[in-house]
């Protein structure tokens, strides 16, 4: 009894000392596995919001059962960008208020851009630099005999690499005619004596080791489970930028004689804001996944959990693409993960050797490599992987991100590239294999002007999902195309696909998270929490308004007014690069009309005011808040503005997710704001 005691006032005591400092977490963590923290979803008697009566939810149920193939028949309607509407007769009790923008309001914000060809642009149909395999050497054909200069690589054994690790390490050589290839997988050139090197190759080194094992591990048809992910595309960016890939897969579905069924997953969400958070949950579980780690990081950090470690076993050759040099796969992976190809270490190449970058903040500069797009170099390296391992297993992930810039007008250039790819390879490999595709996103659009917009808010939370799947596959699961077109029409998310790729390679792993898409169904009740989707990621949220506010809300909303009003003030009327409200007045936030509400849990709220000032004429914001009494979301880097503390009855951090203004804004104050690069919501000008 003793002991229990000093352990509780221990235990205690670190509660207490945590109210104060951050740095504690560590202890705090093992404390959390024996109790509850004070302040958690977990501990429900103690409640911090402001609605007192909140219970939680009921876990999902769904009793009803699949439909066997034999009494079913998939025909589904084309896929349109406006069909999710449909999806609001059907009862579910996660069902967003939008799916993003309208079709009018995407032409506007995303209108056309008309990408060239590579091609054209550049003057030249594919390379001058190649690596020939079958008299493994590395030539060039540069017009008029030029020889310019190489670099080549790999320059170490690491299958990922943050950009720092390997920068130094090409040696650039002037090319002096054929060379040998041996160990040589990708290489750049230039035919000038400039530092521009347009000219790549990019081809897979053989294992023959590996597909011997893998030939002698078959004991069926040989299938493909492919991830075809296309970074920042939300499902209704892909109608609009890549109306190719949508003709492409209605006609797969409209044509009886087509060997493919495709399923149009129109209410996948987000599991996490990033790439990482979405898609190393596929790879690796939700257990194991962690943005950072610390020690040795030359390991497969996601180990026996890894889908390729299993499939391996399973006797698949695997595959792990990803078209970027950023530092957040390979920090979440580390540098080793244990597949039998990968590419990335190429796209550092490339980001150090020519103009061409990949990270969101490069806007409308075509990225180009020779006569193709740079994300074309890692579609012919995986169909080379396909075509060298024909007759095997195999589970390829590839990583495109040619949508991953902030003007949204990019992803254009996936409508042709990835058409064709997709048409060629179901073409060339259908007949000897079992396709199984997920043509996915990660997450949609999160970058860019018009990011503050609340539509875009809630297409950044619904990616595209796509399954293509060979019919003769689909007819050895008896439930498989009422379990796969019912799901496709609910709730699902990204630990879904880790469970039906384990299940399609033999592997049963049952999650309270996830189901198997191809015989189970996701209930109708399934909401964002039961997918392990956290609330600020859900895009079914629903909040009520609050129209007779008590005195807690009252006292509540006016911490939020004030905050509000400071954080606008601090980007307009005292911007640190002008004097004290020399372009913009101060803006003071009076009148709240509206007052938003939902409950996340005991100690997790959203409010969403609309709050007048009279600063301008008309001028209105929106402004949505999350209050928080514990760590959910402490480290989250997504969110746009500095948390602010109070206490009002425990230490609750309030984050405004989004401010926007509702009134019409446009005009010579907007103009004079954007010319100052002071954000124009926000500035009720001096003199305009
Ligand atoms: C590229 O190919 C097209 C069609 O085959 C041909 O007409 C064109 O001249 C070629 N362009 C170059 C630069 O070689
Ligand atoms: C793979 O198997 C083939 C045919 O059995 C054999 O000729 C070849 O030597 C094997 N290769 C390796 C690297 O084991
Ligand atoms: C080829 O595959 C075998 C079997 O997976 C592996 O042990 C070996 O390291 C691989 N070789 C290379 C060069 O990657
Ligand atoms: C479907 O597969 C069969 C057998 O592999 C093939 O003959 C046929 O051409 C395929 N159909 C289409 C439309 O490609
Ligand atoms: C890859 O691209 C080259 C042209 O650069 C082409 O010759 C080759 O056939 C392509 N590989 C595959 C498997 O399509
Ligand atoms: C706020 O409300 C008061 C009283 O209803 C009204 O007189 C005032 O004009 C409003 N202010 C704004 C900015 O609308
Ligand atoms: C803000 O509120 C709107 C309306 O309820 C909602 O659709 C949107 O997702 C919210 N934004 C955030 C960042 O939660």
């Amino acid at each position: 009894m003793k002991i229990f005691g000093l352990f509780i006032l221990i235990t205690s005591l670190i509660y207490f000392y945590d109210f104060f400092t951050e740095f504690t977490e560590i202890i705090i963590e093992k404390v959390t596995t024996i109790t509850p923290p004070l302040y958690s979803s977990s501990n429900p008697k103690v409640c911090t919001v402001t609605d007192s009566s909140y219970t939680p939810s009921r876990p999902s149920k769904d009793e009803s059962m699949p439909i066997p193939n034999s009494q079913f028949i998939y025909s589904p309607k084309p896929f349109e960008i406006d069909d999710t509407e449909n999806l609001r007769t059907l009862g579910l009790s996660c069902i967003p208020d939008s799916f993003g923008y309208s079709i009018e309001q995407g032409q506007s914000v995303f209108p056309y851009h008309g990408y060239p060809k590579c091609s054209v642009l550049n003057n030249q149909n594919d390379t001058y630099l190649h690596i020939d395999r079958n008299k493994n050497i590395l030539y060039m054909d540069c017009p008029n005999g030029n020889r310019g200069k190489v670099v080549t690589g790999p320059v170490d054994d690491r299958k990922l690499a943050k950009g720092a690790e390997v920068y130094d390490k090409w040696k650039v050589k002037k090319y002096d005619g054929e060379e040998s290839a041996e160990g040589i997988e990708y290489g750049l050139a230039t035919c000038e004596d400039d530092n521009e090197y347009m000219q790549a190759s990019l081809v897979p080194i053989f294992n023959e080791t590996a597909f011997n094992i893998s030939k002698s591990k078959l004991n069926s048809k040989p299938r493909i489970i492919f991830f075809l992910t296309l970074d920042s595309m939300s499902r209704r960016h892909t109608f609009r930028k890549t109306p190719r890939i949508i003709n492409f897969l209605n006609s797969l579905n409209a044509n009886p004689s087509s060997n493919y069924s495709v399923f149009d997953f129109k209410l996948h969400n987000i599991l996490g804001p990033d790439s990482i958070s979405n898609q190393v949950p596929i790879f690796g579980g939700l257990d194991h996944f962690s943005p950072e780690f610390s020690g040795d990081q030359n390991i497969d950090r996601l180990g026996d959990a890894a889908l390729w470690n299993i499939l391996r076993n399973k006797g698949y050759i695997t595959l792990l693409g990803l078209e970027n040099c950023d530092n957040y796969f390979p920090g979440a992976l580390g540098r080793k993960p244990q597949v039998d190809y990968s590419v990335n270490p190429f796209y550092c190449a490339v980001q150090k050797y020519t103009p061409t970058r990949f990270d969101k903040y490069y806007e409308l500069q075509q990225r180009c490599l020779g006569g193709h797009q740079t994300h074309w170099y890692i579609l012919n390296y995986t169909r080379t992987v396909a075509e060298l391992n024909r007759g095997t297993n195999m589970f390829l992930y590839n990583h495109l991100n040619s949508a991953h810039e902030s003007s949204g007008l990019h992803a254009e250039t996936l409508n042709d590239d990835v058409t064709e790819f997709l048409d060629e390879f179901l073409e060339s490999f259908g007949k000897d294999h079992e396709i199984f595709i997920y043509l996915n996103a990660d997450h949609g659009m999160r970058y860019g002007n018009w990011y503050k917009d609340l539509d875009a808010y809630t297409e950044q939370k619904l990616p595209s999902l796509f399954v293509i799947a060979d019919k003769k596959l689909l007819d050895q699961y008896p439930y498989s195309y009422y379990s796969l077109a019912t799901n496709s029409q609910r709730l699902t998310s990204k630990l879904d696909l880790r469970e039906t790729t384990l299940f399609l390679a033999g592997v049963i792993e049952k999650t309270p998270y996830s189901v198997n898409l191809l015989e189970e169904l996701s209930p109708i009740t399934r909401l964002c929490e039961h997918v392990g989707i956290k609330a600020w990621d859900c895009s079914c949220i629903k909040m009520s308004e609050i129209l007779e506010p008590n005195k807690i809300v009252k006292g509540v909303v006016d911490i939020l007014k004030d905050y509000a009003e400071n954080l606008i003030n601090s980007a307009s009327y005292q911007h640190p690069f002008y004097p004290l409200g020399s372009v913009c007045k101060k803006v003071i936030l009076e009148n709240v009309t509206k007052i938003y509400h939902v409950n996340i849990n005991n100690v997790n709220e959203y409010f969403k005011l609309e709050i007048e000032s009279s600063a301008r004429k008309g001028m209105k914001f929106q402004i949505n808040y999350t209050l928080m009494s514990d760590n959910a979301n402490k480290k989250r880097s997504s969110f746009q503005y500095r948390f602010e503390n109070y206490a009002y009855n425990a230490p609750v951090r309030i984050k405004i997710l989004s401010i926007s203004r509702i009134d019409k804004f446009a005009g010579p104050c907007e103009l004079i704001a954007r010319n100052h690069g002071i954000k124009a919501e926000f500035c009720a000008c001096v003199d305009a």
